[in-house]
């Protein structure tokens, strides 16, 4: 889609534009129960990254619109999706990023314009002149098309190496055009949206340390000589080999002192009960003692997608139950959330039957497989269950046991058999053997839904 094609499709979408405007009605006058609304009060937003691919699941939508005030695409912006060949821009996956937020009264950020991951090979190939051009006509196409519907962008990410020598890393930029390439990158935007704040983004510069101190230096000259920069995203994201830092909050203050917003863009914590709970709580409070903090982003709504598949980083669980974590950010945000609360979507004993459904294979030979649907019910108890599996075109089932099955082309439609009845947070499963008939590819599941 064009930029002039998108903006005037926006401005011709009245009724979407209304609808954005009391759903902000709404959550401004709601209690300050969610993350988004409690955060409000503290005058700052409370985002979180959001996959595309995602939205379509009714809880992972449900848990974004209830809970958070922002969001951030987590891949769907970056140079590969947007321009994967040069000229040729793709816009759709963040364009639903863009008006499904919309249409729930959250902002966006903008994520992100110049780094060297996620980065066509094409773009690589370019001599120094051919790449300036490029990355400015990168910039100005992402830009252009989202003009005035990005609170603020990440301009460039991660240009710092870590470890002790503060130096830039090795990219098609910075081995091409050199330290200059990140100014030139934010002239360029804000030239290209004027309204939108623009960041530099990076990881471990979340404490005082050589990188951190590099990042300060480059911004301290940007802001005396004039380039245009309004922010710097700490990405914060900890474990127990880089946990929250003693001194976050003096890391933030001291470059607020320089006179740009702090945001913490991309936060996750390994760990689980209330350990992580209390580490959550320390980055909340060092954001909220720190006035140019302006907001925070976690790197994912629920621990089942987390790019840390195995770290249970989130506020949220599989189920999207609320885990120790979230209580502790709202409590540290000053809501009124009840820890185990019934009447929180998401406590147990909120009422709301659900469950999840995850997939292993569990046998395999030349020409077919066994796999085994796991299904745990969420924090109530549950009398039935539905899952969905299809299978790749190929492949047909020759057996399956535990579970009834309905189908609808290669969709296969799993009720119980004998084990609908589950205790909150207890599992069952049902298992099938697959002929491949060509095709090793796994099968997709479905959504879980309870009752
Ligand atoms: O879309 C393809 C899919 O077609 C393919 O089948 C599949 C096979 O692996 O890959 C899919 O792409 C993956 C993509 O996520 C979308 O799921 C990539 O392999 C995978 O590398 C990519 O990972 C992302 C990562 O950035 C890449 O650098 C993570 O989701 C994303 O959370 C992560 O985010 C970064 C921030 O942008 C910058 N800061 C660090 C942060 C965490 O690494």
């Amino acid at each position: 889609m064009s930029m002039t094609v998108r903006r005037l499709t926006r401005a011709a979408t009245a009724g979407l534009v209304a609808a954005a405007a009391l759903t902000a009605a709404a959550h401004s006058a709601e209690a300050a129960d969610t993350l988004g609304s409690a955060a409000a009060g503290q005058g700052r937003y409370f985002g979180t990254a959001v996959a595309a691919n995602h939205l379509g699941e009714a809880d992972y939508a449900a848990t974004l619109d209830r809970e958070f005030s922002s969001v951030t695409p987590e891949n769907e912006m970056k140079w590969d999706a947007t321009e994967p060949s040069r000229g040729t821009f793709s816009f759709g996956s963040a364009d639903r990023i863009v008006d499904h937020a919309q249409s729930q009264g959250m902002d966006v950020r903008g994520h992100t314009l110049v780094w060297h991951s996620q980065l066509p090979s094409w773009v690589g190939s370019l001599g120094a002149s051919d790449l300036r051009t490029a990355m400015n006509d990168h910039i100005n196409g992402l830009m252009g098309h989202y003009k005035g519907e990005i609170h603020s962008w990440d301009v460039v990410n991660e240009a710092f190496q870590d470890g002790g020598s503060g130096a830039r890393r090795s990219s098609p930029f910075q081995d091409k055009l050199g330290n200059g390439f990140i100014e030139e990158a934010f002239r360029t935007a804000r030239a290209a949206d004027p309204a939108a704040k623009l960041c530099y983004n990076d990881y471990n510069t979340d404490g005082v340390n050589a990188k951190s101190n590099a990042v300060y230096d480059m911004v301290k000259d940007f802001k005396s000589r004039g380039v245009p920069i309004d922010c710097v995203g700490f990405q914060s994201h900890f474990n127990s080999n880089s946990p929250v830092p003693s001194d976050y909050r003096q890391n933030l203050q001291r470059f607020a002192d320089l006179g740009v917003d702090v945001q913490i863009t991309e936060l996750d914590i390994e760990g689980s009960g209330s350990a992580q709970a209390a580490d959550y709580t320390k980055v909340v409070e060092a954001c909220l003692a720190v006035s140019r903090c302006t907001g925070m982003t976690v790197w994912g709504v629920t621990d089942k997608y987390s790019w840390r598949s195995s770290g249970t980083p989130l506020l949220f669980d599989g189920n999207y139950s609320e885990k120790p974590a979230y209580d502790a950010v709202l409590s540290a945000l000053g809501g009124s959330g009840d820890p185990g609360d019934p009447d929180d979507p998401g406590d147990p004993g909120d009422g709301t039957p659900s469950c999840t459904a995850t997939y292993t294979r569990t046998a395999d030979w030349s020409s077919g497989y066994n796999g085994q649907v796991t299904i745990t019910a969420g924090g109530e108890p549950i009398s039935s269950w539905t899952a969905t599996v299809t299978l790749p075109a190929q492949q047909s089932v020759s057996a399956l046991w535990n579970g009834t099955p309905t189908w609808s082309g290669n969709v296969m439609t799993v009720r119980p058999s004998w084990n609908g009845t589950l205790a909150a947070g207890a599992s069952t499963g049902f298992g099938f053997t697959v002929a491949k008939n060509g095709s090793d590819a796994a099968p997709v599941i479905g959504t879980c839904t309870a009752s």
